[in-house]
């Protein structure tokens, strides 16, 4: 069987990529449909080397739609996902829109992929980007192991706040080098040569929504409320590809020997870890434009008896957005 299939948002960064994703594993697509606003209604993407024209969202009739990708923000999902899910769409949506709601299953391919399966909305949630290059690795572990809390600083790619935080990056990059002012718009403050330790909205208990939603996340697609997570998230001016320092305690001890003989085999991971330079992954050495989990840098904690250190690095546009969607997809095309 082939599928009607709906990318919206498909002129953004996470959208074009699941075009070129869709195309590049082959996924059995009838018709191919591009939706952005009217702003960009007219103009074309690319899907496998073909043009395919770009239409207006808010005029699009979703009937006869198999599946709906959705990367176009949460309150374009609010409004346009249930409309596609009621014309009879399975409705992919990588905003947050629904990822807390407890009849929209969250997912990560390789972590719950049945849980797909049991979706009364017609809506299957795609992970936040940093959750999902995460779990991929750390899931192993709990099962194996048990986590009883996690540690993680983050350091994510400027991609992933979408194709304006991409060009505000190199714009700044650029002024700044030629003595220029770095006039922030898209980040609070400058970007280029320099961290943020602030992502999505500041909330009541001090930590931001991005960093909340490690906990939450976490929490739902594990299927275990007893794991603690303590989070910081910062964005750092690397184009592609978010950077994790993360660092579990277990109820059994593991070793680092242990657990890469474990990560070696899990899927979706591969292990880069020689203990020597170079021998680790990075944004753009390793994750940049592929689709693996990245793990390095494993060792014990030498301040903890159960404690292990792990550095996770993946393409957050890839894993951690459009590749997943895409898994998801063909989870839904399989019967799933
Ligand atoms: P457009 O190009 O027409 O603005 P990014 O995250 O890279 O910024 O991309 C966001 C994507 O979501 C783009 O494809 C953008 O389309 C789309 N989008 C944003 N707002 C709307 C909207 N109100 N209706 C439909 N698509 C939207």
């Amino acid at each position: 069987r082939r599928f009607t299939v709906a990318v919206v948002g498909a002129t953004g960064a996470v959208g074009e990529t699941m075009l070129n994703i869709l195309a590049e594993r082959q996924f059995p697509v009838d018709r191919i449909i591009a939706l952005a606003s009217e702003r960009s209604a007219g103009g074309d993407v690319d899907f496998g080397g073909r043009k395919v024209e770009v239409q207006d969202l808010a005029t699009f009739d979703p009937a006869g739609v198999d599946i709906a990708l959705f990367s176009a923000g949460g309150s374009v999902s609010k409004e346009y996902a249930p409309k596609f899910a009621a014309a009879g769409a399975v409705v992919i949506d990588n905003s947050s829109a629904f990822r807390y709601d407890d009849d929209v299953p969250l997912v990560v391919s390789e972590v719950n992929p049945e849980a797909a399966k049991n979706r009364p909305r017609g809506i299957i949630a795609n992970p936040n980007c940093s959750t999902m290059q995460m779990l991929v690795a750390l899931a192993p572990l709990h099962r194996e192991y048990g986590i009883e809390r996690i540690n993680v600083a983050t350091y994510q790619s400027v991609s992933g706040a979408g194709r304006s935080a991409l060009e505000e990056l190199g714009r700044q990059t650029g002024a700044l080098l030629n003595f220029q002012d770095a006039d922030p718009q898209r980040f609070p403050v400058q970007i280029a040569f320099n961290l943020i330790p602030h992502i999505d909205d500041f909330l009541d208990n001090g930590f931001t929504k991005e960093e909340m939603k490690l906990v939450w996340e976490t929490r739902k697609i594990l299927g275990d409320d007893s794991i603690q997570v303590n989070p910081t998230a910062v964005r750092v001016p690397v184009f592609y590809g978010h950077s994790e320092a993360v660092a579990i305690e277990t109820k059994k001890k593991v070793t680092a020997e242990a657990a890469r003989e474990l990560l070696e085999r899990s899927p979706g991971v591969e292990v880069v870890d020689d203990r020597k330079a170079g021998g680790y992954p990075t944004p753009v050495t390793h994750a940049s434009g592929n689709d693996p989990v990245y793990v390095g840098r494993i060792r014990e904690d030498i301040s903890h008896p159960r404690g292990l250190n792990l550095w996770i690095v993946s393409d957050n546009i890839r894993k951690g957005a459009a590749l997943n969607a895409v898994q998801l997809a063909e989870l839904v095309a399989a019967g799933g």
